[in-house]
C-alpha cells in the first residue's frame, strides 16, 4: 500500500485525494448519518475528509433546527472548498470570507517561508461557490478586515489560518459575537504544524472559560466547541 501511495504521491496526488481514491466506498457506505440524501451523502464523502464534512453537516443541522440564529463565517478560505459547502447547505446564512487571496501575511510568525495558498483569488472563489447571493467577501489581513463587523452576530464560525496569531485574533473577535449554543471550529488542532500553532491559540483563548474543545478524529485534527 505505501508504494502505491508514494507512486500517486509523484503523480500528484496529495493526501485527500488519495483517501478518497481508497476509502470512498466504504465511508459511503457506513458514512455515520443514515438518513442522509444521496446528494448530502455525496456532499460529504467527496470531499477527501468525510469525517471534516460529517461534523460540520451535523453542526448546520442543529443550527438550522434549533435554530441558533447569526452569520456564517469562514477564517482562511484558500480556493473555497468549505464555502461552497457551507453555502451549499444553508444557502440562506449570510456567509463572510476571511482571506489575504494571497497566501500568509509576513506579520504573522513561521511565515516567510511558506509559500501555500498564493494560487487562488476572490474571482475564483466566487466562480467555484457559484451561486453568490449571501455571500460577503472580507479580502486583507485578519484581524484588519473585521473592521466594521462588531455588531454582527454569528452561528457558526470556521477558523482554518494555519498560523497563531490569526487564530487567536479570530478566537478573541468571534467568541462574544458567537449566539448562545453556535459553533467555533479550529482546524489544524492535532496537527504539530507551525509549532502547534492552532492549539496553542485555542488552549490559550480557553483557559479560564467554561467551554472545553471536543477532539475530531479527521484528516488534520480539527476542534470544536459551542458558546455557553
Ligand atoms: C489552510 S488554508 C484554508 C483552507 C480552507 N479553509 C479549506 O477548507 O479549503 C489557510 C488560508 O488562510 C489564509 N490566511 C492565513 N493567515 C491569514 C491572515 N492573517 N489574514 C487573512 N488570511 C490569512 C491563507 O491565505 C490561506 O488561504
Amino acid at each position: 500500500m505505501s508504494r502505491i501511495r508514494d507512486w500517486l504521491g509523484q503523480k500528484g496526488f496529495n493526501r485527500a485525494k488519495m483517501d478518497w481514491l481508497f476509502f470512498r466506498r466504504i465511508a459511503s457506505k457506513w458514512l455515520m448519518i443514515p438518513y442522509l440524501s444521496k446528494e448530502q451523502r455525496r456532499a460529504i464523502v467527496s470531499t477527501g475528509d468525510p469525517i471534516r464534512y460529517g461534523t460540520v453537516f451535523l453542526a448546520l443541522e442543529e443550527i438550522s433546527r434549533s435554530p441558533i440564529p447569526g452569520s456564517f463565517a469562514e477564517c482562511g478560505v484558500y480556493k473555497g472548498a468549505m464555502s461552497k459547502f457551507l453555502h451549499g447547505m444553508l444557502p440562506d446564512r449570510q456567509l463572510f470570507l476571511f482571506d489575504t487571496f494571497r497566501g500568509f501575511d509576513s506579520r504573522d510568525s513561521d511565515t516567510h517561508s511558506d509559500a501555500r495558498f498564493r494560487d487562488t483569488s476572490v474571482e475564483r472563489v466566487l466562480r467555484y461557490i457559484g451561486d453568490k447571493s449571501n455571500i460577503q467577501i472580507r479580502k486583507g489581513y485578519f484581524p484588519e478586515s473585521a473592521a466594521g463587523l462588531e455588531a454582527e452576530r454569528f452561528s457558526l464560525v470556521m477558523i482554518d489560518f494555519d498560523k497563531y496569531e490569526p487564530t487567536l485574533a479570530a478566537l478573541q473577535f468571534f467568541y462574544p459575537r458567537v449566539s448562545p449554543g453556535g459553533f467555533i471550529f479550529v482546524h489544524d488542532y492535532s496537527s504539530p504544524e507551525s509549532d502547534w500553532a492552532c492549539s496553542r491559540a485555542l488552549n490559550a483563548f480557553l483557559s479560564g472559560k467554561p467551554e472545553k474543545p471536543v477532539l475530531v478524529p479527521d484528516a488534520w485534527g480539527s476542534a470544536l466547541f459551542r458558546k455557553l
